[in-house]
């Protein structure tokens, strides 16, 4: 038998309290022993359920148990979230987190740290919820060099853009809506801002290139900005407006971005709609391999946490080797990365077309039927290069970068 202990009994806490007793028979068989909660940390009390049996207000009564050899943490945050990790595994403990804060401010140090103590640091419910991505990354396409990964790794902006996309209804009413159905925080600053989808790729990216990226270095773009004209400019395009999350990898140079961009239907995540998920890698020898489901929810992300236990009591006493180095990988200057730039400029075609073609050469016209602004899609450049042709301008509305395609 192998002894657990859960770390927080919030949404994943309990989901994964839940997943471990109604799929226990299943379990067990994979794990070739029974997996059996033995204590959860909670600072509430949870009278007359059946967790109040197990639960503990102290870690140090899990750190010190040296029955429990598995810890899952889903308390979420930093702290103590860091010190409550870092002591399990200097235990000897594995550790399975959902926790995407934590994985990308300490991922390299707690690697570290399960390699010494010959057991492991887990994180498959940290990007995607319920897709596995993490395990496939280093097991499945282990052999390939990854030339890019480019998701849709947020399902609350997800939700929204589609929402606005299909009811033509305004992001404000669409964030109201998402927040009543719990789809959205109360503060939905991290989602709508992309920083949730930066923490995201900045663990993919560190997986595969062997080395932290750290998020604070990949340019971050959100969703508030985008406009029920946006979306009909891109309805006009046969394209919808979608926020992914990149990184690639060209020549050894490395580059990242979260940002909203026009994908046209012949694009593969143009169809991932609603609160899903997907995520694109791109081998140099499969090519393109889609991962596909739901990215959040309390049983899909407990569930990815499960894969991590029994991964981690199949391999007690033994690290399973998936580390980045502490050394920061060197992001290219966002500056200059190249994207065709979909633009809205106000006044009429009369008033911009020869500015325009003045600072951008010649552009493809976008007509939504606005009479009061002028919409173009310009031919490839730098961020740089469109930054000073949209200054001499003046007059942009808005700008959205545009994916391959046909567009
Ligand atoms: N807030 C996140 C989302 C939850 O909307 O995708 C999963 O990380």
């Amino acid at each position: 038998m192998i002894n657990i202990s859960i770390l927080g009994y919030g949404t994943v806490g309990s989901g994964v309290f839940e997943i471990i007793r109604g799929n226990k028979s299943v379990i067990t068989e994979r794990t070739g022993q029974e997996i059996c909660v033995k204590s959860v940390l909670d600072l509430r009390d949870f009278p007359n359920e059946p967790v109040s049996e197990v639960l503990v207000h102290d870690f140090s009564e899990i750190e010190n148990d040296t029955e429990v050899q598995i810890v899952v943490e889903t308390m979420g945050g930093l702290h103590p979230a860091y010190e409550f990790v870092k002591a399990s595994l200097n235990k000897g403990k594995s550790v399975c987190t959902s926790n995407k804060a934590l994985v990308a401010a300490f991922g390299s140090e707690l690697l570290e740290i399960a390699a010494k103590n010959k057991c492991n640091f887990f994180f498959e419910a940290s990007v995607g919820g319920g897709i596995p991505i993490i395990r496939p990354l280093v097991t499945s396409l282990g052999q390939e060099e990854v030339e890019e990964i480019s998701g849709i790794l947020n399902g609350t902006t997800n939700y929204i853009l589609t929402e606005m996309t299909e009811k033509g209804t305004d992001f404000d009413t669409v964030l109201k809506d998402a927040q009543e159905k719990g789809y959205a925080e109360k503060d939905p600053t991290a989602d709508v801002e992309g920083h949730d989808a930066c923490r995201k790729i900045a663990i993919l990216a560190s997986l595969v290139y062997g080395a932290s990226v750290d998020f604070e270095d990949i340019y971050t773009e959100g969703i508030t900005k985008i406009t029920d004209r946006d979306i009909n400019y891109a309805k006009k395009l046969n394209a919808k407006i979608k926020i992914t999350a990149s990184v690639k990898n060209k020549n050894n140079k490395i580059s990242a971005v979260v940002a909203p961009r026009i994908i046209n239907s012949s694009q593969p995540l143009y169809s991932v709609d609603g609160v899903f998920n997907a995520i694109l890698v791109k081998g140099n020898m499969v090519g393109d391999v889609m991962f596909y489901g739901q990215g959040a929810g309390k049983l899909a992300t407990a569930s990815a946490v499960i894969a991590d236990v029994v991964e981690a009591a199949k391999n007690i006493g033994i690290n399973t080797g998936i580390f980045w180095k502490a050394d920061k990988v060197k992001l290219v200057p966002f500056e200059e990365s190249v994207s065709k730039f979909f633009v809205r400029l106000s006044g009429n075609i009369a008033d911009n077309e020869e500015k325009v073609e003045k600072a951008f050469g010649e552009v493809t016209k976008v007509d939504a039927g606005y009479n009061d602004e002028y919409g173009f899609i310009t031919a490839p450049m730098t961020e740089g290069e469109f930054c000073s042709a949209a200054k001499e301008l003046g007059n942009v509305i808005n700008r959205i970068r545009v994916d391959g395609g046909n567009i």
